[in-house]
């Protein structure tokens, strides 16, 4: 496997890969990898002849303040998981290649505004622009046919969709399920930064979609009864402050009064300064134990 950081090598040669007739598949990733990453990776392997997995801490989709210097960064770990998965090239640009200007200097940006503005965009309002931004380069950079995402992150998922079809990008964006700890927690890179108590107690987000899930297999249609459900339980976590908790059409992100099987269930929590994210369809199934 190789790890390559110039835009040039890694164009030159997935030139000869597509030139010899072989399909490309990339899996866009901050680095910190799990075994999130790595069912991201095996499907990618699976699906196409040759994998890359771009490692890049994107400064564009961290407003100040937030955590892009504690970020976890990993580049040996993150080599030997994605070489054990069946990757055949790492690119780990560095800030310089990516922006040889500066990021100040990036003039251009890619945004799906109509997607953007809620839910996380509504605490982050110029987070799902950087990550349009620089997925877009990888995509410009890499020339895959088929894209992998996590839909642990769902309104990226959605948003990243939603720019390759208005932008005719000639990339599947293939959405892959969460994979989850135990006890339910959805696997994130920012995981680590939770205290052991707050670990204990971060088991309610998973457990609120349990919940959710339960009710409206019972029959309980009302959107804001489901999000009362969930609401309820994240409130049994006193370290954990809840951002939102909603019910929404997959497709369109729009808030549902009445939920459906197209309705998906999004949560977000704060545990002092990491908020933690998750979501699932209405039909379930949420794998891990209930909290
Ligand atoms: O999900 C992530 O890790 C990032 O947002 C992504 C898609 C790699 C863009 O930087």
């Amino acid at each position: 496997m190789q790890v390559l950081t110039r835009v040039a090598e890694v164009r030159s040669h997935l030139d000869a890969v597509r030139a010899a007739g072989r399909s490309v598949g990339v899996v866009p990733t901050m680095g910190a990898l799990h075994r999130g990453h790595a069912s991201l990776v095996d499907r990618a392997a699976a699906e196409c002849d040759e994998v890359v997995v771009t490692v890049f801490v994107n400064p564009l989709q961290f407003a100040a303040g937030e955590d892009l210097e504690a970020y976890p960064r990993d580049l040996d770990g993150d080599v030997s998981l994605a070489a054990d998965h069946g990757a055949a090239v790492v690119f780990a640009p560095t800030e310089d290649e990516m922006y040889p200007d500066g990021r100040g200097a990036v003039l251009t940006q890619v945004a799906v505004p109509a997607l953007s503005e809620r839910f996380e965009g509504a605490s982050r309002p110029t987070h799902f622009s950087g990550v349009c931004t620089v997925v877009a380069k990888l995509f410009n950079v890499v020339g895959p046919s088929r894209a992998y995402f996590g839909e642990k992150d769902f309104q990226q998922l959605a948003v990243v969709s939603r720019m390759v079809r208005d932008l005719s990008f000639p990339v599947d964006v293939v959405g892959c399920p969460t994979v989850r700890e135990p006890d339910g927690l959805a696997m994130s890179s920012r995981n680590v930064y939770l205290s052991a108590e707050e670990r204990r107690q971060s088991v309610v987000l998973s457990a609120a979609l349990a919940d959710a899930v339960e009710a409206f297999g019972a029959g309980v249609r009302e959107g804001a009864a489901l999000e009362q459900v969930m609401a309820d339980r994240v409130a049994t976590a006193p370290a954990g402050v809840l951002d939102y908790a909603v019910v929404v059409d997959a497709r369109t992100l729009e808030p549902r009064g009445r939920a459906d099987e197209h309705s998906r269930l999004l949560v977000a929590v704060a545990f002092g300064a990491t908020r933690l994210l998750d979501n699932a369809s209405v039909l379930g199934p949420i794998g891990g134990a209930r909290g």
